[in-house]
């Protein structure tokens, strides 16, 4: 009896430890909403993020929030099994440089990441408004870097083809070539730009979607078929999210309505999307990517991870509490 009291003591010394020594505990859930400990158990700080997958190694860009609404710039987290993330720092930091687009004090929103097998490069675009004028400048930054942790070095900023640039996304279709899909004309149009084979600037194979006053856009392509989820435009309160379908990137696309399903579904869970990722090693199987923002404290947003349910017409997302990646078959 004795012995099992020592022991069972000594069980828990050694866990607490463990966790003063800041030692993680492993998760293999999701939890939508909660709080998201990465490997040294900080909240993750990759908000309006995206997802690359590289070499075995998932990687997520985000905006790094303090409790303004200037950036900290872009951070990178990588993860081998999509639960467990590990803060790889920062992949592109705001710059000294008064003259610099990004100085800092500018804002950087929902940075993506992809790879372009030609230059050997991975690049970075994102929303950047400069440092001083709100929302008004309305234009597209791109970073580039030899690895995916960067540091990444800024390029340029500018507004595609000379149309207002906000929230955005980037998609790499099959055949390699890559888009841009973009807020335009003060959020009222989305559009969607080619990029160039470097993947460094937009050309001008520039196409209007559809004007319904959408935002944070967020694509996947399902048996042939362009979808395209979208929230409204209500800052970083929650609203109705839709989803388009088209059989052309370009479009037209077909508005299919809301595929949030359940408790606050109307208001996407009190969320808003921000990517749609492929899960590696399975076939058909997509995560819905929102944030649940907190403008009070950003670094403070949630994230909401939910699986696409494929098996009816329209591609839905259902609220879960809590899941696993066995949820797809
Ligand atoms: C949202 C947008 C966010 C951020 C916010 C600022 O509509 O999706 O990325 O720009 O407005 O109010």
């Amino acid at each position: 009896m004795r012995t099992r009291f020592c022991m069972t003591l000594l069980c828990l010394i050694l866990l607490e430890l463990a966790e003063v020594q800041g030692q993680h505990k492993m998760m293999d859930v999701f939890q939508p909403g909660s709080i998201w400990p990465d490997t040294e158990g900080k909240h993750i700080n990759a908000h309006g993020g995206g997802i690359l997958f590289q070499n075995g190694t998932y990687y997520w860009y985000g905006e790094k929030r303090g409790d303004k609404t200037s950036s900290g710039g872009v951070s990178v987290y990588s993860s081998k099994d999509l639960y467990n993330w590990k803060n790889e720092g920062i992949a592109l930091s705001p710059s000294d440089d008064p003259d610099s687009d990004i100085t800092l004090g500018c804002i950087m929103e929902r940075p993506k990441v992809i790879y372009n097998r030609k230059t050997n490069q991975y690049v970075m675009w994102f929303h950047l408004e400069l440092k001083g004028r709100g929302y008004a400048a309305a234009r597209a930054g791109v970073a580039v870097s030899d690895k995916p942790t960067g540091p990444f070095k800024f390029v340029s900023s500018f507004r595609p083809n000379g149309n207002m640039s906000r929230d955005m996304n980037l998609y790499v279709d099959d055949d390699g070539s890559a888009y841009h899909i973009y807020s335009s004309d003060e959020n009222m149009d989305l559009r969607i730009v080619k990029l160039a084979d470097d993947f460094l600037s937009a050309t001008t194979d520039d196409t209007f979607l559809f004007r319904r006053q959408r935002e944070a856009p967020a694509l996947f392509k399902y048996k042939g078929k362009y979808y395209l989820i979208t929230s409204g435009c209500t800052g970083w309160a929650p609203n109705e999210a839709s989803i388009h379908v088209a059989d052309q990137i370009r479009g037209p696309y077909t508005l299919l309505g809301d595929p949030m399903r359940g408790p606050n579904a109307k208001k996407t869970f009190g969320g808003q999307s921000t990517y749609i990722l492929p899960v590696q090693g399975k076939k058909d199987a997509f995560i819905f990517m929102a944030d649940i923002w907190r403008p009070q404290n950003l670094q403070d947003s949630r994230y909401i991870w939910l699986p696409i349910g494929l098996d009816e017409e329209v591609p839905y997302v259902k609220w879960m509490d809590e899941w696993q990646l066995d949820w797809f078959k």
